[in-house]
Order: C-alpha cells, then sequence, then structure tokens
C-alpha cells in the first residue's frame, strides 16, 4: 500500500497551541497506519526528542534535524548512513565558520546550536550585503553549501544537499511515496525549501512575514499552529 508522508515543521507550526495539537493528534492517530510522519525542524535531535515529551507530540516514522541535515529513521531513530555520505561532499564545517569569523555582521549561535553539517549565526535582516558577501566567499572557497534565513534573525549555512526540502524528498524516494502524496507545512524560512517542493504544502497563519513571497500554490491557512494544519489537511481533503 503506497502511504501518504507528512512532514511537519514543529516550532511555530506543530508547536504552539497544544489543545490544537491533541485534537489534530486524534486524527492523525486514527489514520496512522496510512500516514508516514515525518518532523523537519531545526533543533538537534536531543532538542526534539525533549519536545516530543514535553508537547506531546506523536511518535513519527523520522526526524530530520538541523533544519534537514541529519535524518533519523525506525523506531530507534538511527542515523541514516547514505544521506550523511551524500550530503558530506565538499562540506567543511570548519572553514564555514572560518569565513563567516570575517563578517562582523555574524554573530556564532550558542554551541549548542551548532553541529558538524549546521553551522548557525545571528545576522540582522536589514544587512541583504552580508548574506550576499557569504554566499559568495563560500562560493569562491568551494564549499558546497547554501545559506538559508529564518525568522528575521537566524542565518543557517548547511551542505549543498542538505535542507528541508531535499531531506523530505529524500524520506518520500526511500519510502516509495510519489510528490502528490506528500505534505509540508511550516511557518518560517528554512520552511520554503520543503514547501517548493512540487507536494501539497501550507503555511500556518501566524506564518513570519519572510513567507509572504511563498508562491500561490502553497496553502495560506487563517488558523494558527495545529490549527492551520488541520484547515491545511481538511482543504486538501486528506482529513
Ligand atoms: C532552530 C535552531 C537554530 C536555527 C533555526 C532556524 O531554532 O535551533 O539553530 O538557526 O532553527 O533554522
Ligand atoms: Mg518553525
Amino acid at each position: 500500500m503506497t502511504r501518504y508522508l507528512l512532514a511537519f515543521d514543529l516550532d511555530g507550526t506543530l508547536v504552539g497551541d497544544p489543545e490544537a495539537l491533541a485534537r489534530l493528534n486524534a486524527d492523525l492517530s486514527a489514520r496512522r497506519e496510512s500516514w508516514a510522519i515525518a518532523y523537519v525542524t531545526g533543533r538537534r535531535i536531543d532538542s526534539v526528542q525533549r519536545l516530543m515529551s514535553e508537547a506531546n507530540l506523536l511518535v513519527p516514522d523520522a526526524i530530520a534535524a538541523n533544519v534537514g541535515a541529519n535524518l533519523y529513521t525506525g523506531a530507534y531513530m538511527v542515523p541514516d548512513p547514505r544521506w550523511r555520505v551524500q550530503i558530506s561532499q565538499g562540506w567543511h564545517a570548519d572553514r564555514v565558520h572560518a569565513v563567516a569569523k570575517l563578517f562582523p555582521g555574524l554573530v556564532p549561535q550558542p554551541d549548542d546550536a551548532q553541529s558538524p553539517f549546521k553551522c548557525s549565526y545571528y545576522y540582522d535582516p536589514a544587512d541583504v550585503e552580508t548574506v550576499r558577501q557569504l554566499v559568495d566567499a563560500l562560493r569562491r572557497q568551494r564549499i558546497r553549501a547554501k545559506v538559508v534565513t529564518s525568522s528575521g534573525r537566524d542565518l543557517d549555512v548547511l551542505p549543498a544537499g542538505a535542507g528541508k526540502g531535499n531531506a523530505v524528498r529524500y524520506l518520500a524516494a526511500s519510502w516509495g511515496v510519489p510528490l502528490d502524496r506528500v505534505f509540508t507545512v511550516g511557518d518560517s524560512g528554512n520552511d520554503l525549501e520543503m514547501l517548493t517542493l512540487g507536494c501539497l504544502a501550507a503555511m500556518v497563519g501566524n506564518a513570519q512575514p519572510e513567507l509572504a513571497t511563498a508562491p500561490a500554490c502553497v496553502y495560506r491557512a487563517s488558523g494558527a499552529y495545529a490549527l492551520g494544519v488541520r484547515e491545511a489537511l481538511e482543504h486538501y481533503g486528506w482529513l
């Protein structure tokens, strides 16, 4: 049986309204057999697991942590070795940090936000020049990286093959789920890649202004958080 894949961002999307989440969880649980669930988030795996118990999230089939830089699947959430090899090519975290150090407009996020496949900083969204020059400098250094900005504050540098969209596409392909049976939903800049994959996509009513430029095919829910997620699933006739 071909399953459906639901790829959820966590902070600001599934998490934010506990009552609405409880209702959505009940709907998802009733159809759990036919739906694969993936949490696709900027958090690290340990922080995702903590949030799962604090916020009463359902146990997923996969977690794409660190903005889709690390993929974990199965009952024991084992890191996917093939994914790791695939994104490692041409990636050098230490060199990314050395390049970023040249830009006074980039302030490193705390150590617990850094990972071997995600270098994270705070940036000023008004300072577009810094972002442009950083992209240029990474390219000149031949580091295979991409720059993702979120929430008018966070700037992540990831391996070029990583990111939320690539991670969801990889999961769908490895589970044999066609893109028209994939649903993605989010609220901020790092979600844009998975919202524009060519699957059914939505943003919640509380989405950041940076998602305003998303293509018209991305459903704009009026409800916030899990209420908006439910609204979008109803819109697409999945609930
Ligand atoms: C999460 C991560 C942070 C990242 C942000 C945007 O908040 O903890 O490091 O910059 O998501 O992707
Ligand atoms: Mg979010």
